[in-house]
């Protein structure tokens, strides 16, 4: 027998506070056309003090089991990505599992940066396809404003925080058509936080760093190819394309790879304006908003698209 995975609940969740470009204005030399005209960007949402990413990643989790008619207990297996974790370990995914009030089912995290969200979504497919769990819960969340140099006006305006999260089913229709991830680790200095823990100390720069033009040129160059890539693996055309939900970065990184597939941007969903750049919680939380607006249909293809540190990127290609 051949298991897909139907996706059929999503979720989402963005923190109360919103900061605009206009705020930044007040506490950096920095303006709301700099920022727009470079970015698409006007406003991020900012994590509460006692928020953390399993906070998060619980409201949106709760919404896509809601979505999915389920309940907590019927999940068999939780992949949370996430680059900004409560602590060290355990895994984001072991607290969400508890705050759920759920246990004995595996939960883990997968670390691929901006990408995490589509590498999560290729793994917990695989496992769908050995036909060993009903239900997988699939996670984005990410408290990036925590990881920014506040007084680096090049990359504290680009991010945000928030959650998303899907509920897999397992089903013997697609579902999940195909899926394609790749790495390059040669790149890993373009885009880091280059610091950890070591002997009770935190050693190096935990803040993070970008060559924001090259990541910009790698990003429109491999979001392009990784298209081409799920597109011909399924003997599909650009035509066939309904919804392309790419990587929240950058509205110009996003237009480039839009027109490389010769799409129109009415078939591309974009939410960098009003969450700024989630991370791995950016394509969640664009699918969620295209879901419950419905924009997004029965039968039709969506691609989503994943590029980050690393460098990560990916493409899962679906049919709704
Ligand atoms: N406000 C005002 N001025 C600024 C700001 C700011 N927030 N940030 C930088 N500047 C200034 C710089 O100091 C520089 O001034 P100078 O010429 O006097 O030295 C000038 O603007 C130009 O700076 P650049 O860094 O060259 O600006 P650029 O036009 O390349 O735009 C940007 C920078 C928007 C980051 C661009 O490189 C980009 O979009 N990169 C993509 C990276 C991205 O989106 N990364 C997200 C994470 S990666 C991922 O998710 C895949």
């Amino acid at each position: 027998m051949t298991y897909y995975s139907k996706i059929i609940g999503t979720g989402s969740y963005l923190p109360e506070k919103v900061l605009t470009n206009r705020d930044l204005e007040a506490i950096m030399d920095t303006s709301d056309e700099w920022i727009f005209s470079r970015t698409g960007i006007r406003q991020r949402h900012i994590a509460a003090d006692n928020e953390n990413t399993s906070d998060l990643a619980l409201v949106a989790s709760r919404r896509a089991i809601e979505a999915a008619g389920i309940t907590p207990q019927d999940i068999g297996l939780i992949v949370l990505a996430t680059s900004t974790p409560d602590m060290v370990f355990p895994s984001v995914a072991c607290f969400l599992q508890a705050k759920l009030g759920i246990k004995g089912s595996p939960a883990f995290d997968v670390q691929a940066v901006c990408s995490g969200f589509v590498y999560g979504l290729a793994i917990a497919d695989q496992f769908m396809k050995s036909g060993q769990y009903e239900h997988i819960l699939v996670v984005g969340a990410e408290i990036f404003s925590r990881i920014l140099d506040w007084n680096d006006r090049g990359t504290c305006v680009l991010f945000g925080d928030g959650a998303g999260a899907v509920v897999l089913k397992k089903s013997t229709a697609p579902g999940i058509l195909s899926s394609h991830l790749h790495a390059d680790g040669n790149y890993a200095n373009i885009l880091s936080v280059p610091g950890s823990v070591s002997g009770g100390k935190v050693s190096g720069q935990p803040l993070l760093q970008m060559e924001g033009g090259t990541v910009f040129k790698f990003a429109v160059k491999v979001l392009g190819e990784v298209a081409e890539e799920a597109l011909a693996a399924n003997q599909l055309q650009k035509s066939d394309i309904d919804w392309l939900i790419p990587h929240q970065a950058n509205m110009r990184i996003i237009q480039a790879t839009a027109r490389k597939l010769g799409l129109d941007m009415d078939k591309v969903v974009a939410t960098v304006e009003r969450h700024a750049n989630t991370s791995a919680a950016s394509v969640p939380l664009a699918l969620d908003e295209a879901v419950r607006d419905g924009r997004i249909r029965a039968g039709q293809h969506v691609l989503l698209e994943g590029v980050g540190g690393g460098f990560t990127w990916g493409a899962v290609l679906v049919k709704w």
